[in-house]
């Protein structure tokens, strides 16, 4: 259950150290990457079951991310691994159910590819199952020519 509190996007630089130590809006402390882990584990189907240490090499190694926050609740996220240049990969976008609908989701994405690591490069991928009609009208188009090739490594981190 989420209050009626303001909503608040933050934009996260590379790495998203704010995020990685447990930081919310204001820069208060508010177990941010505990609530990420939270996030991820209740409304997404790909991203359950990450580590707190494994959350944060993720978040090191981004090159960008926004998170959503209704007072000090994370209610929304998203990231992005980038050059800078030619390519970058959206990854990771989430809405908790109660605020879908209202227009967050694509403030999000938004809001990420206005991130200066996505904002100049040629391609901007992503993937996904079941949310195409939400992509499409942030520019997206499904790609028939391409295949998307994947290669499983065994588990090797955290
Ligand atoms: C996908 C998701 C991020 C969208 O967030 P949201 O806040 O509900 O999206 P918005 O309210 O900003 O929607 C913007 C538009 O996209 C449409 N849209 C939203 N989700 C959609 C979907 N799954 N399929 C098609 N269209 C969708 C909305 O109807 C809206 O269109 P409109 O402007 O014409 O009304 C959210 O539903 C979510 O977190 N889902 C669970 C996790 C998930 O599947 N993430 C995607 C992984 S690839």
């Amino acid at each position: 259950m989420h209050s009626s509190a303001r909503v608040q996007l933050i934009r996260h630089g590379p790495g998203a150290r704010g995020l990685r130590l447990g930081l919310g809006p204001g820069l208060r402390p508010a177990r941010a990457l505990k609530q990420l882990q939270q996030l991820l584990n209740d409304h997404s189907f790909w991203a359950q079951g990450r580590s707190l240490r494994a959350l944060g090499q993720m978040l090191r190694g981004s090159a960008a991310a926004v998170s959503l926050w209704q007072g000090g609740q994370l209610v929304g996220f998203c990231r992005a691994s980038s050059d800078g240049l030619f390519r970058a990969v959206v990854w990771d976008v989430v809405v908790a159910p109660e605020l879908q609908g209202q227009g967050l989701g694509r403030q999000l994405v938004e809001a990420l590819l206005a991130q200066p690591p996505l904002r100049r490069v040629e391609r901007v991928y992503l993937m996904t199952s079941n949310s195409a009609g939400f992509y499409r009208q942030l520019g997206f188009e499904a790609v028939g020519s391409q295949q998307l090739m994947l290669r499983i490594n065994m588990p090797s981190g955290p």
